[in-house]
């Protein structure tokens, strides 16, 4: 019997619950044993033990310690991940990190575009992504100093970008603002926009803020659009065409490709979209290699951690160029 990835989370948060659903479904389908769930809260852990039956952990190290874990995913807070240094140094190690816009089927095609030549050299682009303000000023208000919307929602269109070109940063030039959340008594920044030149001669602008208005029809507000020498490709990732207004709400919009349900006959929900696959990628990767194949010939849409590594560094670069200023950062220099 093939055997399957033995799973524990460490992070039981907003998104620490679609980990544990994601897991929940592969092990429905025989594909991962959920285990285990560990959170410094205690409320959150014990809940999340509840609703998925599985072991509740404060401390990550006695969760690793016990339970003979293959895989652990990190669902904390931004500046609390793994150090990606260390984890370049065990190539024997499937890593991953959950760049999952690579996974939009929108996106999907657009790599293919770009790959099959059909855009040309691609020369400039932009990007953008922001979120209302309860993001910033309401979820991650306990965050510590560490996170920005550049590393929150930024760094995902900059893996975007760094995956459609093949292409590692050669320089970048940042500036933000810093003044609305302040105001609020959250010292973050409220937004920063980027011009990054990659070494393969195209510049993309990259624009992340999280203090769009509380009546903004969607929780995000996203898109992209690539400009090569023989064509244009435009995606508007926010208006996938469905709306809603409710009695004493606002209008609405849905983004049923990052995250959907649907019901079994006898009553299991089966979560979809690119934010449920791109976890469901990593168990099946992981069973592969669990099960005799060479980690080398893995060929998911995951970011590894050379990926990983490429696109922090990027960021370093922004929130240092926008930290001074706006200086021209020369990414080879970090
Ligand atoms: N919320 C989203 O929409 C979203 C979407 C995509 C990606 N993410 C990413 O997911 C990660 C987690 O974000 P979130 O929204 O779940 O944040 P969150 O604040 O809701 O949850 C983080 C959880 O981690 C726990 N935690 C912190 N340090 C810990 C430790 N050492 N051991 C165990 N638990 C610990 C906290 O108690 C908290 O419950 C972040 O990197 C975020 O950028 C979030």
């Amino acid at each position: 019997m093939s055997k399957a990835v033995r799973v524990g989370i460490v992070g039981a948060g907003i998104f620490g619950q679609w980990h544990l659903k994601a897991f929940t479904q592969l092990q429905n389908d025989g594909d991962a044993e959920l285990l285990a769930i560990s959170d410094l809260i205690k409320d959150k852990r014990e809940k999340a033990a509840e609703d998925y039956g599985v072991t509740p952990y404060e401390d990550y190290r006695e969760m690793i310690e016990k339970e003979n874990l293959d895989a652990i995913s990190v669902v904390t807070p931004d500046a609390f991940h793994a150090d990606i240094e260390t984890s370049k140094n065990h190539p024997e190690q499937l890593f991953m990190v959950d760049y999952h816009k690579r996974f939009d089927m929108y996106h999907i095609e657009l790599e293919r575009t770009i790959r099959d030549g059909k855009l040309g050299n691609i020369h400039y682009g932009y990007a953008y992504m922001e979120d209302r303000i309860e993001v910033s000023r309401d979820w991650f208000r306990s965050w510590p100093v560490g996170s920005s919307p550049f590393w929150f929602i930024g760094t995902h269109f900059v893996d975007l970008i760094y995956w459609l070109l093949k292409s590692k940063g050669d320089k970048v030039f940042a500036t933000g603002r810093r003044e609305k959340l302040k105001s609020l008594g959250v010292d973050f920044w409220d937004s920063i926009t980027a011009q990054i030149l990659f070494k393969n001669g195209a510049t993309f602008t990259v624009d992340a803020g999280w203090t769009l208005p509380e009546g903004f029809e969607a929780i995000v507000n996203q898109g992209i659009r690539v400009i090569g020498s023989e064509g244009i490709f435009e995606i508007d990732s926010q208006d996938r065409g469905a709306g809603a207004c409710l009695k004493g709400k606002t209008q609405r919009s849905f983004n049923l490709g990052l995250y959907s349900e649907k019901h079994t006959p006898d009553g299991k929900v089966i979560y979809g979209g690119y934010g449920i696959e791109s976890i469901m990628e990593f168990a099946y990767h992981a069973n592969y290699v669990l099960n005799g194949g060479d980690i080398n010939d893995l060929k998911g849409l995951y970011a590894d951690v050379d990926d990983g590594f490429e696109v922090a560094k990027i960021c370093v670069g922004v929130h240092k160029s926008a930290d001074e200023g706006g200086t021209v950062i020369d990414l080879d220099t970090l």
